[in-house]
């Protein structure tokens, strides 16, 4: 057998410790497919004492994770410590610089620096791979990079987050609201102390940024991300928009328009005999719309030790195989500038829903509004309750451009009988 290919892992956490354990499992399975093994030479994490289930003794221990990416003995630099920022970008820095190749999960510093990142790689002849930067186990970027690579693709869109989707999946079986579900999730692990990065849609925008880089051939832009989160969802609209026949997902979508890429991340209104509808809990899911291939569909669990693992594996084999080419599928001075579409351009129908005093005339006055702006409802739900003062009004709307739906819900919120800010919530026909 061929020698080896010798790898530093930096970040011994719940995806560290899963590669370790996925080639004590299978090494001599992962030997035999990439044709050389791959072993593990040195580690480093902050904790060198904690215990992480997996011996690490056998392995060289560096405190500094900024030495071992310049660690002469090591082929692959594998970065699983996280952070868009600090010691993980300079460590992926050190380690493209002195010549080695980079395997990343980290979706926040690939969306934020990899064109950067990619020149690097370029420039030192190595590779800079990201497989499990994305959905987890699901292996969206290779499908991307290679199995649709004569591909012109239209539109990519998905379930890039399972915290949110379970928190959404959770709410609508049992009924209760964003924060009770929430509280819930963080005592089982699904969700983190810090929240905020999941259920604000950032953690889905940083995946998304990655996706429609290798969709549409641009640089990734993150900061031209349209984002929404899902803390506004409560359990009435859940309920409201199940008899409607729709389910509300957080998606990440990204399509090439007439204006340019729109790149937008908020929940939707998705059709409930759609397949992505009944994604559910904290499994991921991913279309892709071609223009040969047609529609391909992937779906799997998006986070976790053995599936996370599994991802950087894959990267791994890959470059045991000596496959080195360009991170984003073409060398990265050839990636387009991102031409963003603004939101105002999008075009699609909307759940409205409004607190209003229950008296007469309100509706008459809504409808007018909509009516003088060009928006035309397909349905309205209106149930008083005998015992309130104010009551729920839920409106779905035909198709129109996202400008002249703010602007009438601008016109709508200002009356006086509008108690609180009307929540907007966009369908997706999909
Ligand atoms: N968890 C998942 O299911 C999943 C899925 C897809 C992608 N990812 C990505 O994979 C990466 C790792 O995630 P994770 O869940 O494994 O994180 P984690 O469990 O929090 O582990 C992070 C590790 O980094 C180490 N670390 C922190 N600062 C360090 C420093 N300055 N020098 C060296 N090591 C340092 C920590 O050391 P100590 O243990 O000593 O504190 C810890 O071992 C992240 O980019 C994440 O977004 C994770």
């Amino acid at each position: 057998m061929n020698a080896p290919l010798r790898i530093a892992i930096a970040g011994l956490g719940t995806v560290g410790t899963g590669v370790i354990k996925l080639l004590d499992e299978s090494g001599e399975l992962i030997a035999q497919r990439g044709g050389r093994p791959i072993e593990i030479g040195a580690v480093s994490a902050r904790n060198r004492d904690a215990n992480r289930g997996v011996h690490i003794d056998r392995f060289k221990w560096w405190d500094d994770a900024l030495a071992l990416a310049e660690d002469p003995d090591t082929d692959v630099f594998v970065e699983l410590i996280g952070g868009a920022d600090g010691i993980a970008l300079q460590a992926v820095m050190a380690a493209l610089r002195s010549g080695k190749h980079v395997v990343t999960a980290n979706k926040a510093l690939i969306a934020l620096h990899g064109v950067e990142l990619a020149r690097l790689a370029e420039r030192h002849k190595v590779a800079l791979r990201f497989e499990a930067a994305v959905a987890g186990g699901v292996p969206i970027i290779k499908t991307l990079r290679e199995g649709l690579v004569a591909n012109r693709i239209s539109r990519i869109y998905g379930i890039l987050n399972g915290t949110c989707n379970y928190i959404l999946t959770n709410m609508e079986a049992t009924g209760r609201d964003f924060h009770a579900v929430l509280s819930d999730a963080q005592a089982q692990g699904y969700a983190e102390a810090d929240p905020a990065f999941d259920v604000g849609g950032i953690d889905t925008a940083h995946k998304l940024a990655i996706l429609s880089s290798l969709a549409f051939g641009c640089e990734t832009d993150f900061a031209s991300i349209y984002i929404e989160g899902i803390e506004n969802i409560s359990a009435h609209d859940i309920a409201v928009v199940g008899e409607l026949g729709y389910r509300i997902k957080l998606l990440g979508l990204a399509s090439m328009t007439e204006h340019g890429v729109e790149q937008r991340v908020h929940p939707c209104l998705v059709p409930l005999n759609r397949p992505i509808a009944a994604v559910d809990a904290v499994t991921n899911a991913i279309v892709v719309d071609t223009d040969k291939a047609g529609r391909i569909v992937l779906e799997g669990p998006g986070a976790g030790q053995a599936p996370t693992a599994s991802a950087v594996m894959a990267d791994l084999v890959d470059l045991a195989r000596g496959h080195v080419h360009p991170a984003f599928m073409v060398p990265a001075d050839r990636l387009k500038p991102m031409s963003p579409s603004p939101m105002e351009h999008h075009v699609g129908a909307y759940y409205l829903r409004l607190t209003a005093l229950d008296k007469a005339g309100v509706m008459a006055a809504i409808a007018e509004d909509l009516a003088e702006e060009g928006v035309s409802l397909a349905s309205i739900i209106q149930r008083g309750a005998e015992h309130l003062e104010t009551v729920p009004i839920i409106l779905v709307t035909h198709e129109c451009q996202e400008s002249v739906m703010k602007r009438a819900l601008a016109r709508i919120a200002a009356h006086d009988s509008i108690v609180k800010p009307p929540r907007m919530i966009r369908i997706e026909t999909l």
